[in-house]
């Protein structure tokens, strides 16, 4: 009966007030506040808070080099009765994703290339991650290629992304469930210069059938080089590495912004530098300590605090970095990561993600990228 009125309810407001929803149901999009849970580091998935997530990400399933179905191995299985049982018992309800691949190179690359290049290949794959996703309760699925490197992958990886959403299309009309999410981490620009290049990502098919695509905007600079950076710079005046200059690239390219969401890390990159006195951004640096090249957030906060380092905040990069002894730390903190949101909002994209949980301290950067977001 209550249904029934409130059926009646809704309806009569639909037929008088057709053109002013707005204001009876808010306009404002919910987004993606979405991260992805490592499952392989024993950070128990129980202990997600979903208050700050709309979507959690499984990292990773991967495909057999052999037959390109998803390959469930016992620790998989593990991993994933534990998460999809943790997810059933979240305090809030959040969206789950399999996600599949990620950034273990070796021959990963090399398996995604040839799946992608056959149409029986593409198929055995798309049918297995369709199979997975349902039988462990996932909302949708998510390709993580590190990456596709010339002008056949990327054609082909077009391909794919279009079978991939007819598939899970098809498979909706035929269950009578809600279509399967489908999404996709990509390298941070919309070009890859990696063999040769550029090559363009292929946007015509990323636009027409991925509901968003996740650009890696962060690991712009490392111990790999030899002086220091903000490795997920919002702004650099100098470089086009940043965050500002990659989400134009996929912005000017023809991706619709709502459709782009954007990294935000829980993790910092270390150096060691040559001369204690000199600690500006660009310092020359002589190796990786602390941490060999990365800390979480959390085991920032505890270097910084525990050996009295010196905390900057950069206005015009949009980031943090603290410094102690020779040791150099760049990272993201609340107030870098709040503007952050703030500059993804103001440029209409559909949200934000981190890599990764488990590496916040007590939800402080997750619970302020959130607040922020829905305020
Ligand atoms: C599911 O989670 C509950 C609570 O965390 C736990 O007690 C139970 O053993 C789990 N079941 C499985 C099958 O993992
Ligand atoms: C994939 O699934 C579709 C739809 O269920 C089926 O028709 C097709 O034969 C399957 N193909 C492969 C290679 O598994
Ligand atoms: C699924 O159903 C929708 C709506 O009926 C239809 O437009 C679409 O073509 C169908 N797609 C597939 C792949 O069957
Ligand atoms: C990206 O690559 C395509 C060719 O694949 C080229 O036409 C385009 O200009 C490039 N865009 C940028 C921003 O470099
Ligand atoms: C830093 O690395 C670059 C390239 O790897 C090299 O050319 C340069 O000599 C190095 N500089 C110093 C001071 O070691
Ligand atoms: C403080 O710095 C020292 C030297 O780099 C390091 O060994 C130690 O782990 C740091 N403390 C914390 C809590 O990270
Ligand atoms: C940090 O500062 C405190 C208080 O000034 C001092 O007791 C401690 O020794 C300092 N620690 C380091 C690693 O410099």
């Amino acid at each position: 009966m209550v249904t029934q009125r409130l059926a009646l309810l809704v309806f009569l407001t639909v037929v008088n007030f057709p053109f002013d929803q707005g204001e009876i149901i808010s306009s404002k999009p919910q987004g993606v506040r979405a991260a992805y849970w490592p499952s392989f580091t024993g950070y128990p998935a129980s202990e997600i808070d979903t208050s700050y997530f709309s979507h959690v990400y499984y990292a990773f399933v991967l495909p057999s080099p052999t037959t390109y179905a998803l390959e469930i191995m016992p620790n998989d299985v593990e991993n994933l009765l534990e998460f999809s049982n943790a997810s059933t018992r979240w305090t809030q309800s959040a969206n789950t994703m399999l996600s599949i691949g990620g950034g273990g190179g070796g021959a990963l690359p090399g398996t995604f290339s040839q799946m992608a290049s056959d149409q029986y290949s593409r198929t055995t794959f798309i049918n297995s991650t369709i199979k997975v996703a349902r039988d462990y309760n996932f909302d949708g699925v998510d390709l993580d290629w590190e990456f596709p490197s010339n002008d056949n992958d990327m054609s082909n990886l077009g391909l794919l992304f279009k079978e991939w959403f007819e598939a899970i299309e098809y498979e909706a009309n035929v269950t009578g469930r809600p279509r399967l999410i489908l999404t996709s981490a990509v390298y941070y620009a919309s070009n890859i210069s990696v063999d040769g290049g550029p090559q363009s990502y292929p946007i015509e098919a990323i636009t027409q059938y991925i509901d968003w695509i996740s650009p890696m905007c962060f690991d712009y600079h490392g111990s790999w080089e030899n002086f220091t950076g903000l490795h997920a710079a919002l702004y650099d005046p100098n470089t086009d590495l940043s965050t500002d200059f990659d989400i134009g690239t996929w912005n000017r390219a023809g991706v619709p912004t709502q459709k782009i969401v954007m990294c935000l890390p829980l993790y910092g990159r270390t150096w060691s530098l040559a001369d204690p006195h000199v600690t500006t951004v660009g310092a020359r640096t002589v190796g990786t300590v602390p941490g060999s090249g990365l800390l979480v957030y959390s085991e920032v906060i505890d270097f910084n605090r525990e050996n009295n380092s010196t905390v900057v905040f950069d206005n015009t990069m949009v980031s943090y970095y603290s410094y102690s002894g020779d040791s150099w730390i760049s990272y993201d903190d609340v107030r870098s990561i709040e503007l952050k949101v703030r500059y993804a909002q103001s440029q209409a994209l559909g949200g934000y993600f981190f890599w990764a949980l488990g590496q916040d301290l007590d939800w402080a950067i997750s619970s302020a990228a959130s607040e922020t977001w829905l305020d």
